[in-house]
């Protein structure tokens, strides 16, 4: 029989622990969320539906989304144990200077719908962090704007070629004069993908008003609040569009575009040349072959051709037959530090993301950005530790598998 007696003041006083309340709202919500899952709850609850399933959809049935995140999810992990982890180092060399983390912020067009801080909060974040940013030829902010907010931030610049060369060529020589030192060439657009959430949707730009985007609207006054007190939105660079984002694709970018077009580019810019939406090992090798310094391995985040091939499954044999000819990058379905762990193992130098800073930023602005890489940098370090390496070069192959059910056929 247990013995029992009456709690004693000083019992009770140790577990007597309360918090000071956090008074503001937005720092409650974003230190609650724990995962960028989390951060995409809230930002579901907080932005209206046509801006949030723009950002958070993919094309057609989000195929290769939905695989890229599991080919991530379906990793194992393969620890060694006695190392000493007490200090861990997640800063490398990227594109010829350092990066204190090895994720970067991914192009994404539109940044202002999502929330109102858009471009600035990423850069400034970017900035505090010590990653880099990358700016879109879609921004809705400029580029010499961009360059103003954050003068410390290592900014890259994102490149769609368009019909008109002229114009294309104005945008690169303002990126290099605004200090930007990388250009990333993305192409992976010959034409828009079917994002048919947007067209279900009625999703256009700059975002009607119908009975039912009020509606939708009325439980998420802050997000129009924003919307309608703040600068119009509206593309930086580009002349103002009334349409849906597909058609103004379109009607913009050049299916003509082919590698002769790249090496043009390429005399055109002073700095790194990164080229971003390779899914072949012959693309890469000929990429690499041509002289640009970086590949993205990429799907555009499932936005664009669906059921393509998963950019972690293709990147052991594009880093095993680029070499050391450049630099391997990639994105698409990174949720959490520990995808980010999974790349580098298999060989990537560098990771970027998109949705991930993006949920953050509709979650709460610039904390939420800051929020957002916060946990993934808590995460990797920590994973890190746990498979008891003390640098990212540490990382191997061997740290990381895929689980037999999910390999893909031979
Ligand atoms: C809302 C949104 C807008 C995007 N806009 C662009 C863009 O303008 N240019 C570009 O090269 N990629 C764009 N992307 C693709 C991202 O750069 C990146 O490849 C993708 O988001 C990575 O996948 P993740 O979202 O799973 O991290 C966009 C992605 C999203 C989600």
């Amino acid at each position: 029989m247990t013995a029992r007696r009456l709690p004693r003041r000083h019992d009770l006083a140790p577990l007597m622990r309360f918090k000071r309340p956090v008074l503001s709202p937005r720092e409650r919500r974003l230190a609650a969320a724990l995962t960028i899952d989390d951060l995409r709850r809230v930002a579901k609850r907080r932005t209206p539906r046509a801006a949030f399933d723009y950002t958070d959809g993919a094309a057609d049935g989000e195929v290769s989304l939905s695989r890229a995140r599991q080919a991530f999810a379906d990793v194992e992990f393969h620890p060694s144990i006695l190392r000493d982890v007490s200090k861990v180092d997640t800063s490398r060399d990227v594109l010829g200077a350092r990066t204190a983390l090895p994720f970067g912020i991914a192009p994404t067009g539109f940044t202002r719908l999502m929330q109102t801080e858009g471009e600035t909060a990423g850069v400034t974040a970017a900035e505090a962090a010590g990653i880099p940013y990358t700016l879109s030829t879609m921004g809705t902010t400029s580029i010499e704007d961009v360059a103003a907010a954050a003068p410390g931030a290592r900014k890259w610049f994102q490149l769609y070629m368009w019909k008109d060369r002229d114009r294309s060529m104005a945008l690169v020589e303002r990126a290099a004069k605004a200090g930007f030192d990388t250009l990333m060439v993305t192409v992976d657009v010959p034409v828009a993908g079917a994002r048919l959430r947007d067209t279900r949707n009625g999703f256009t730009i700059p975002p009607t008003l119908t009975p039912r985007t009020v509606a939708n609207a009325l439980p998420r006054p802050t997000w129009w609040f924003n919307l309608l007190t703040t600068e119009p939105l509206a593309f930086a660079s580009l002349d103002s569009w009334s349409g849906t984002v597909g058609e103004l694709l379109d009607t913009m970018f050049d299916p003509t575009v082919t590698y002769d077009d790249l090496a043009w580019i390429r005399d055109q810019w002073p700095g790194k040349v990164s080229v971003k939406g390779v899914q072949t090992v012959d693309d890469a090798r000929r990429l690499a072959d041509a002289g640009v310094d970086a590949i993205v391995l990429s799907n555009h985040g499932g936005r664009q051709l669906d059921r393509a091939p998963v950019p972690f499954h293709l990147l052991p044999s594009v880093v095993d037959a680029v070499g050391t000819d450049a630099e391997v990058h990639l994105d698409t379905g990174i949720m959490s530090g520990q995808d980010v762990v999974a790349a580098i193992a298999h060989g990537a130098r560098f990771t970027l993301i998109g949705r991930a800073y993006l949920y953050g930023l509709m979650a709460g602005g610039r904390p939420g950005v800051d929020r957002a890489i916060d946990i993934l940098r808590g995460q990797l370090e920590r994973t890190m530790r746990l498979l008891g390496v003390s640098s990212l070069d540490e990382l191997e192959p061997r740290h990381v598998t895929a689980l037999r059910r999910l390999v893909p056929r031979d």
